[in-house]
């Protein structure tokens, strides 16, 4: 008897230490100095952490297997290579996967593929070439960063685009490898790239509001807003489900364009200001993000929610805002920071409305 109720009293107030716990670290990391202070990022581990999860993720089969079932995105690799590379060019494929995009340029006549992964995925990629006989293709088994060849090459190809585009570390890859492999003038295949966050309004019976926002049967949730959680994560909303989003409220324009071929990673701007005006009434529920790439004229890859022949495998994400109501005419500016684009919980974002009569009067 004695022990049992040391037992309950021991663990209940452990409990009461561990929330205690908790609600410090909370309050420290809405403090940004001091959440520098007591929770110093190790950017070193925060990489090879990246770097092994990526390699274990491609590894499973359903991974590959969404990608390359992906028509759209398949098409538009076939097209890009058939255009694009030609027969005796030299090329690496970073992040080959399966190899199909090796195969796609060893067909096409490439002299010499070099097809590179980090990942497990790689030993099948080479007994599937052996199935199919493709030839000229090279495996290497490392990270693109580890690679090294003795001759520059004439192609970088390479599909590492994560849903917000710059969450698989494209640019810090491709463009690592187009500094130290690849010939003056070599093509990067694909190079441009468009990023979109576009306020929309979501499909009334799929929204889930902040739970300060709900009011249940006369059920009042607004006095949740003092616990607004701080995890970042709260605040994204992924999906891969179109019915989620019902119209944006603007036209969509890219916030961010850029060409692999002469970006540098260092001069990314780390503060976008940009605005809507409003054509489509509604509420404001977050902003849906994906992106665009663009090989020539209309060789176009879109993980765009409201495009037709979108690439189906590719998810969206929604950065998720607290509801504002807006008529058409009215303005909506924006503001999107990132510490650091590959890393999505240092993205914030927030906006401010113009009525679209304040907005006639200041064009007077
Ligand atoms: C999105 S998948 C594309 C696979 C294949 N190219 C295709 O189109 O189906 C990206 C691949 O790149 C690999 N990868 C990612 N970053 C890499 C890096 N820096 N070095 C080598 N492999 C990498 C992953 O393991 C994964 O297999």
């Amino acid at each position: 008897m004695f022990y049992q109720r040391l037992q309950v009293l021991s663990s209940g107030g452990f409990s009461a230490f561990r929330r205690l716990l908790g609600r410090i670290k909370t309050w420290v990391q809405a403090r940004p100095a001091l959440a520098a202070w007591f929770f110093p990022r190790d950017e070193g581990t925060r990489e090879s952490r990246y770097r092994e999860y990526n390699g274990w993720y491609f590894a499973n089969f359903y991974e590959q297997e969404k990608m390359l079932a992906d028509k759209p995105r398949m098409d538009f690799y076939h097209t890009a290579v058939t255009r694009h590379i030609q027969p005796g060019d030299r090329v690496i494929d970073l992040g080959t996967g399966t190899g199909i995009l090796a195969a796609f340029a060893a067909r096409r006549g490439a002299a010499k593929v070099y097809a590179i992964d980090h990942s497990e995925i790689l030993k099948h990629a080479k007994t599937l070439a052996v199935a199919n006989q493709i030839q000229n293709v090279e495996f290497v088994s490392t990270h693109s960063q580890k690679f090294s060849v003795d001759e520059a090459v004439d192609v970088i190809l390479h599909e590492q685009m994560g849903d917000c585009l710059f969450d698989e570390a494209m640019v810090a890859n491709v463009c690592d490898l187009r500094d130290r492999l690849l010939k003056p003038g070599g093509l990067i295949l694909p190079s441009r790239f468009e990023l979109y966050c576009e306020p929309m309004k979501l499909n009334d019976e799929r929204r889930v509001p902040f739970i300060w926002e709900l009011n249940v049967h006369g059920y009042d949730y607004s006095s949740m807003e003092r616990n607004r959680p701080q995890d970042s994560d709260y605040y994204h909303l992924r999906s891969s489900d179109l019915s989620f989003v019902d119209h944006f409220l603007g036209e969509p324009a890219p916030v961010l364009s850029v060409d692999l071929h002469t970006l540098r990673e260092a001069d990314m701007p780390l503060d976008l200001r940009f605005t809507r005006t409003v054509v489509n009434a509604g509420r404001l529920d977050g902003y849906a993000v994906f992106f665009r790439a663009r090989v020539d004229g209309d060789l176009c890859l879109s993980s765009g929610p409201l495009d037709a022949g979108r690439a189906p495998h590719w998810g969206f994400r929604i950065l998720r805002t607290d509801r504002d109501d807006f008529a058409v005419g009215d303005v909506i500016e924006v503001t999107l920071t990132v510490d650091r684009w590959p890393d999505l919980d240092t993205w914030r974002w927030s906006h401010v409305k113009r009525s679209a009569a304040s907005v006639a009067v200041a064009g007077r």
